[in-house]
């Protein structure tokens, strides 16, 4: 008799004795002995400057070196795959916002969009196209056409925003997305991110000094000195 699996995509996080040191210093910069998170939840990573969010998001990402076991999605230890594998990886699972957009400026909103896609791809298909002009009109973006640097930064976040869900990752990562915003692009921000992530049933791990935002999202941990302060949800 054959049993029929209904594999689901789910992309669960966990970290286990996660130590990253760097030399001549005796403290590490992360020391985190065991977190998880599961598909879908939408996490706030909250503490001071120089506490350890930028480092954990980078860790778990695969942007910096970790030891082997300490990072799994679903099992796959990514710290164990190749350069070029990790990036596919990250490409193929994280939809990365990261702290500056990383814009390409020359290039119009709706290129900049594609851009990671078309790194990988001789051509990008229509449904592509339109899923980034989409995407775009979700956020009330309505200038694909326009050059990058000519954005406001409420505008190049929403820019940024849409090229991380190009691929529809199944995890959404942002680094302070509300940070050099006013209060009213970072709430609009805020609940785009959050309905995306909800629409689109990604994880969503932001790393922010935004309380408002932080208190937006079920579950938040709080970091200090690269370890875990409380956890609270
Ligand atoms: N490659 C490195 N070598 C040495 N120290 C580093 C390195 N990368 C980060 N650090 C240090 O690690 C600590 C945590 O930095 P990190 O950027 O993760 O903080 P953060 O919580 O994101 O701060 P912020 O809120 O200002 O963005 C800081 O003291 C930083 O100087
Ligand atoms: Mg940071």
């Amino acid at each position: 008799m054959r049993f029929f699996v209904n594999y689901r995509i789910v992309m669960q996080l966990h970290i286990q004795q996660l130590n990253i040191t760097v030399p001549n210093q005796e403290k590490p910069l992360l020391s985190i002995p065991d977190f998880q998170l599961n598909s879908g939840e939408h996490l706030a990573i909250l503490g001071p400057s120089g506490s350890g969010k930028t480092t954990l998001l980078n860790a778990i990402t695969g942007l910096i070196p970790v030891s082997p076991n300490q990072v799994l999605w679903d099992n796959t230890d990514i710290h164990q795959l190749s350069a070029s594998q990790c990036d596919n990886w990250r490409f193929a699972h994280i939809g990365l916002i990261m702290q500056n957009f990383h814009l390409t400026t020359g290039l119009t909103a709706l290129e900049n969009v594609l851009l990671p896609y078309s790194f990988r791809h001789w051509t990008i298909p229509t449904a592509v196209k339109q899923r980034a002009y989409a995407l775009l009109e979700k956020m009330d973006f309505l200038a694909p056409d326009r050059l990058v640097e000519s954005l406001s930064r409420g505008e190049m976040q929403r820019v940024a925003i849409a090229r991380a869900l190009l691929s529809k990752p199944k995890v959404i990562i942002a680094d302070e997305p509300t940070a050099s915003l006013d209060q009213k692009n970072g709430q609009i921000i805020t609940a785009l991110l959050k309905d995306l992530a909800t629409q689109e049933k990604c994880s969503l791990l932001v790393a922010t000094h935004d309380l408002r935002l932080a208190d937006s999202l079920a579950l938040r941990i709080y970091l200090q000195d690269g370890q875990i302060q409380y956890k609270d949800d």
